[in-house]
């Protein structure tokens, strides 16, 4: 680990290391797993789900935390943004499922908009609902609004007339009604100031991109299915000079999948499959593109000072004892109108591709 010695015991980091434990500004493993990073206002915030020791740990017992840093390698510890309820009349209370937390600046109102996975208490996997807090400042506290499933009523924009005939295996069809589900997520704001949620849909089969109203609180109706029966989760999205890039995992719950990525020149589509973006071997599990070096995708982070430069964010998933988890942080590079994503033991950003126009 390259390191600045500063103390005793804290030390200044100077590059990532993948699958490593990573200490906080307390030396504690950062404990924000399948999480995204806000830029705000010149400083990265880390939200992500806050795992305890052992099995139950898989399920929120505390809530969000959030960590913030200047640098990226060095993150200060900034509490629970999003706290669970101990009302057992709360959709949030201790014990349901809080998963891939992501929080984006609404400009208009000022406020910061966290939706994440919510599954209720008791109920295992089967709510597949979005949940949305909000708060006046980045760390929080985020205030609990709703959660629900999305889109209900609406068509997907690409529809065709067989999607909308009901019969067995039909789930889009199935939850016209009472909202499509809601699954694994990430959101996405684009230039123009539109945000977009995107989440596995039909019983994880398929992947659908919403549009968020202008206040980012709730969804406009308006979206189109992604891969329908594809079998994609782990959503993590990008645009790189115009174009929009998906990186997502297979289905297999908490075990490793090789990667998938796709593009697309609009947002809603269509999008072309451009298969496994990965390349290289961990050497701390010997797992190389076949198993994602063992991680699940999670966030794409664009880089402010280095436009045109992202670095891709991935889960370890250790669900014996969920707050071991590691995290995989690569940089991201085009090549070919793929995007592609290489293996390092340890990097930094001056190793990175050269910044290109955005
Ligand atoms: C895979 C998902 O990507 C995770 O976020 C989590 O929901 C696990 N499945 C649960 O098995």
């Amino acid at each position: 680990m390259s390191c600045v010695l500063f103390g005793a015991e804290q030390s200044i980091r100077t590059e990532f290391v993948p699958d490593t434990v990573w200490p906080d500004n307390n030396g504690v493993h950062i404990n924000a797993h399948g999480g995204g990073v806000l830029d705000y206002d010149g400083t990265y915030y880390w939200f992500g789900e806050h795992k305890v020791a052992g099995r139950r740990g898989n399920s929120a017992q505390v809530g969000v935390h959030c960590y913030s840093s200047k640098d990226l390698y060095n993150w200060t510890d900034e509490g629970i943004a999003l706290a669970v309820s101990e009302d057992p009349n709360s959709e949030i209370v201790r014990g349901c499922i809080i998963e891939r937390p992501k929080v984006i600046h609404n400009q208009k109102t000022g406020k910061f908009v966290m939706w994440f996975h919510l599954e209720l208490r008791g109920q295992g996997y089967a709510a597949a609902r979005t949940g949305v807090a909000v708060a006046d400042k980045v760390a929080g506290p985020f205030t609990y609004l709703k959660s629900y499933r999305p889109n209900a009523g609406s068509w997907p924009l690409n529809v065709v007339e067989a999607d909308k005939q009901k019969g067995k295996e039909n789930y889009l069809a199935r939850d016209l009604q009472v909202g499509q589900m809601a699954r694994d997520m990430t959101l996405f704001v684009d230039d123009d100031g539109k945000a977009y949620h995107i989440a596995a849909a039909e019983e994880n089969y398929t992947l659908n991109i919403s549009e968020l109203s202008d206040d980012y609180l709730s969804f406009t109706g308006k979206y189109a299915r992604v891969m329908p029966f594809g079998h994609n989760e782990a959503p993590a999205i990008c645009r790189h000079k115009g174009t929009y890039y998906m990186i997502t995992s297979g289905c297999t719950g908490w075990a490793p999948n090789a990667a998938r990525s796709m593009m697309a020149a609009n947002i809603m589509g269509p999008w072309k499959s451009l298969g496994n973006p990965t390349r290289g071997v961990n050497p701390h599990n010997q797992l190389g593109p076949e198993k994602t070096w063992g991680g699940q995708s999670t966030y794409i982070l664009p880089l402010r000072e280095r436009p045109g430069q992202f670095i891709a964010m991935f889960d370890v998933w250790t669900p014996e004892n969920p707050i071991d988890g590691r995290y995989i942080w690569l940089p991201v590079t085009f090549e070919d109108g793929r995007i592609l994503i290489e293996w390092h033991d340890r990097w930094s950003l001056a190793d990175a591709a050269p910044a290109s126009a955005k």
